[in-house]
Order: structure tokens, then C-alpha cells, then sequence
């Protein structure tokens, strides 16, 4: 499973890809406008550091404006792909700019009617919200392991990014159901390789030593 990062914070991504772990961003526009700086100069400043994919939304909600506005991201950096809404315009532009080469990833995703309609029109990523459906009272790792039978069954070539993920138990649940891609918030990251019995086993070793030297100094 690959591993994005959910932010649109370069220092949370500087740190996190310091350890080799990030292979692609997802921003939205709410994440973007948390930086407080305008969206071309932060994407940009994203893609210098990270190799893998990085995810910029689209804001035009018309099939021309989308197109257009998908044109322009495109053209920032080469590992630019466009976070398109899921919807009739949405489709309609994944399927144009698919076929000019641009790279997209269909967001708000919350049914495999809908995973299955974007990956026939061309996406190269689609996005189902877990967390969101979990809000609904139903369960969004059962869209993800749907999607996974789907896309499988019939040979498409999205790929699946587990998306608004919320804690560790959806990401490792997302990795059990088959997705190809987790992309987890900034601020989740960091509990992901922490534990309480970890730092408890380091301190009761390092304490076991500390006994053990004091005992041959005597
Ligand atoms: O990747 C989508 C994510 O940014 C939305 O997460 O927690 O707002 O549902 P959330």
C-alpha cells in the first residue's frame, strides 16, 4: 500500500518525507486555505519536495471552467494530478482530460456507483471519504473492499486512495480491504509508528541499564 500525505502543510510533509515514507499529497480546498498563502504558490512548493503525485482540486464546477482550470494546474510541475469533483461535469472533464493526458483523481466519492462510473471515464485515481460515511452511520471500509472487488473484477485502472481517514483503525482497516493508496492527515501520521508499549519497553530498558552500570561503578 502507498502511502499520501493528507495536508497541504510543507513543514508536517517535510518531516514526514524525511523518513521515506510519502509516496504522493492529497489537498482539498479547505487544506489549502489553512496555509494562508495563495494555492499555485503552495502546490508548487509541494511538488518541489515530493516526488510522487500531488493532488490540486479544481475550483469551477462547470465541465468548461473545470477543463480549463484542470489545464493551467497541469502545467506547475510534471507529478501535478487534478482532484476533479464527482459529478456529471466532473465526468465529462476526466473523460477530456484523460484522453489529453493529464492525470486525475475523482474526490468525494461515496458509492461504487459512483468509484465505478469515474474509473470508467478515465480517472487515475479515485477518492471514497471513509470517515465521512462512518459520520453517516454506515461503514466506509465495505465501499472500500466493493471497490476493490469492482475494479479488479473488470480490469479498470484507477486506483483506489483511501480517503478522510480519521484514526489508526481506519488505516490499518484500509490496508486489509485491498486500497491502493491510504492518504493520511498531517496530524495522523505521527501516531501511526507510536506506541504506549513501545515507550514503555524503551524506558524499562534504559533504566534496567542505568541500574546495571551504577551497580559496576560501585
Ligand atoms: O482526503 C479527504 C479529506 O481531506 C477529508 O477528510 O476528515 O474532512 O472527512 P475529512
Amino acid at each position: 500500500m502507498k502511502f499520501f500525505l493528507d495536508t497541504a502543510n510543507v513543514e508536517e510533509i517535510k518531516r514526514i518525507n524525511d523518513l521515506g515514507l510519502v509516496d504522493g499529497i492529497t489537498t482539498n480546498p479547505t487544506l489549502i486555505s489553512k496555509e494562508g498563502k495563495d494555492f499555485e504558490t503552495v502546490i508548487k512548493e509541494i511538488c518541489s519536495i515530493v516526488d510522487g503525485p500531488v493532488s490540486a482540486e479544481v475550483i469551477a464546477l462547470d465541465y468548461e471552467g473545470m477543463v480549463e482550470e484542470a489545464r493551467q494546474v497541469a502545467k506547475w510541475a510534471d507529478n501535478i494530478v487534478v482532484k476533479i469533483p464527482m459529478t456529471e461535469a466532473g465526468l465529462k472533464a476526466v473523460n477530456t482530460l484523460s484522453q489529453e493526458g493529464i492525470k486525475t483523481n475523482v474526490t468525494l466519492i461515496f458509492s461504487v456507483a459512483q468509484g465505478l462510473l469515474a474509473a470508467k471515464a478515465g480517472a487515475t485515481y479515485i477518492s471514497p471519504f471513509i470517515g465521512r460515511i462512518d459520520d453517516m452511520g454506515e461503514d466506509g471500509m465495505e465501499l472500500i473492499a466493493d471497490l476493490r472487488m469492482v475494479l479488479d473484477n473488470y480490469a479498470l485502472d484507477a486506483e483506489i486512495i483511501a480517503a478522510s481517514i480519521r484514526h489508526i483503525g481506519h488505516f490499518e482497516a484500509t490496508a486489509l480491504a485491498g486500497a491502493d493508496i491510504a492518504t493520511v492527515p498531517g496530524s495522523l501520521f505521527p501516531k501511526l509508528w507510536s506506541h504506549p508499549l513501545t515507550d514503555k519497553g524503551i524506558d524499562g530498558f534504559l533504566k534496567d541499564w542505568e541500574a546495571f552500570q551504577n551497580k559496576q561503578n560501585k
